[in-house]
């Protein structure tokens, strides 16, 4: 990183303010001084222009449809590796060597099973409550049973609970499911791989032998792949504000659960297939392009736009890629639902309203054909979004944590409420 400094004049200020550049993309001005020196604040609600910290985890270059993890373009890593190889790179800064990419596989693996008493956890739940709610509750509840994995000055403790989030998700999100659909819970196997063994124990019963299908499985993992980061998105940003205050690692994953579950962020999955089938045919198009472009209408697209993206994203394209391949392999690649999302796409842009908005299909846009062809409902889309980007959120974590100047987080505000005012007895109101 390099530094130069910015002269600023600001009413009858002007200041001197370091303005640090990256490695790649946009400088920074360092406005840590200006309320010392100008009694004012910046003003940046949804940080539009605003960088909350300096990381070295992941790159997207929003004009030119660039996603990299440590450098390595997300197309590259999804084409030649699998979600627990990226999981290494996010959090340890490079590609695993053959035995280091084993031993973390052997240790992600011996860490998949929760504790016995979780599932009497499950048991206080409604069968019908959104599989997300469970997970928030859950990812919560995993504090309250490793607490030899909570003190974050530990770096041992803060290992094994990175394994463990990694290894546990997947379970937690396959009971939420069982639990939902009352069937009995199925318990990781050893034997599997990531993707695979979470196929088995959402799909697998005591009745008969479940044989996961390759095609699904592969496909699912580079889900996950494309999943695992995203930069400081609201998810992420919360993860991090949580972990500022030294709360522990599972409160502060479930509070990334919490926020990814909101239809403008990882909700747009679920919101995106439900969209396509009120949509139901291509006919009906032109009425929700309409309703989208209707500022007195709440209504838009789900699954296009986005903050940084302002060009295509480039996870959407290998999404519609493995969206195909999941839909050859079950021999329905006429699927009604990805017609009408091919037509949406194919008009929206080429309507001038998403062209000057710069608005294209995000990840979110093919994600819930492809998911819902696998055989999960759209209440489990944000789930599995929750645990591919659990790899994410921990990197993120790990790597504020290990910040020697990392402090609390905590913004200041715009004031426009009452000025100070006396009380007023109750019969003078
Ligand atoms: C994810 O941040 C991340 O990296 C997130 C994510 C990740 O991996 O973590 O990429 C995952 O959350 C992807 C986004 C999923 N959300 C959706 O698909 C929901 C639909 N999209 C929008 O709600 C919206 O595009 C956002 C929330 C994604 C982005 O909103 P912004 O950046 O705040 O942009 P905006 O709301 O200010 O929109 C700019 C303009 C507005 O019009 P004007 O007020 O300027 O006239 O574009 C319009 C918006 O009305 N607009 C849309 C639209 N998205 C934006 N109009 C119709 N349909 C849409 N989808």
């Amino acid at each position: 990183m390099s530094e130069t400094t910015g002269s600023f004049s600001i009413g009858d200020h002007k200041v001197d303010m370091p303005v640090k550049t990256g490695s790649i993309g946009p400088s920074v001005v360092d406005i840590g001084k200006l309320y010392a020196q100008t009694g004012m604040f910046t003003f940046d609600p949804g940080f539009t222009s605003t960088a909350s910290c300096e990381s070295q985890i992941t790159y997207i270059d929003g004009d030119e449809g660039v996603l990299l993890y440590r450098g390595y373009p997300i197309e590259q890593l999804a084409e030649h590796g699998d979600y627990l190889e990226s999981c290494y790179l996010l959090l340890y800064g490079e590609l695993p060597t053959p035995t280091q990419k084993v031993d973390f596989e052997h240790r992600i693996t011996r860490h998949t099973m929760v504790h016995e008493q979780m599932a009497r956890f499950f048991q206080g739940f409604r069968r019908d409550a959104h599989p997300m709610a469970v997970m928030v509750a859950s990812v919560g509840a995993l504090s309250a049973f490793y607490h030899d994995s909570t003190d974050i000055s530990d770096t041992g403790q803060r290992m094994v609970a990175s394994m463990r989030l990694i290894a546990k998700m997947p379970t937690l999100a396959a009971m939420a499911y069982k639990y939902n659909i009352g069937q009995p819970f199925v318990y990781p196997k050893n034997s599997l791989d990531y993707a695979s063994n979470f196929l088995h124990m959402c799909y697998a019963v005591p009745c008969e032998e479940y044989k996961v299908n390759p095609i699904f499985a592969r496909a699912l993992d580079r889900i996950f792949i494309l999943h695992a980061d995203h930069e400081q998105n609201a998810s992420t940003s919360t993860v991090r504000l949580a972990g500022s205050s030294g709360a522990n690692p599972f409160a502060c994953i479930a509070a990334g659960v919490a926020c990814l579950w909101g239809p403008a962020h990882g909700g747009a999955n679920e919101a995106a297939l439900k969209m396509l089938e009120e949509i139901g045919r291509a006919e009906n198009i032109p009425k929700y392009i309409a309703r989208a472009k209707d500022k007195n209408d709440p209504f838009r697209l789900m699954g296009f736009g986005h903050r940084v993206y302002k060009n295509y994203d480039p996870r959407a394209k290998i999404m519609q890629r493995t969206c195909h391949e999941v839909l050859n392999e079950l021999g329905k690649k006429d699927d009604p639902l990805l017609e009408v999302a091919k037509e949406l796409e194919k008009i929206a842009l080429s309507d001038e309203y998403f062209v000057e908005k710069k608005l294209y299909p995000n990840i979110d846009f093919y994600s819930g054909i492809t998911l819902k062809a696998m055989g999960f409902p759209t209440s489990m889309f944000t789930v599995l979004f929750a645990v591919a980007r659990t790899a994410g959120w921990i990197a993120q974590w790990k790597e504020m944590i290990e910040d020697p100047g990392q402090k609390i987080g905590r913004p200041r505000q715009l004031y426009t409420g009452a000025p100070l005012r006396d009380y007023i007895a109750p019969d003078k109101r």
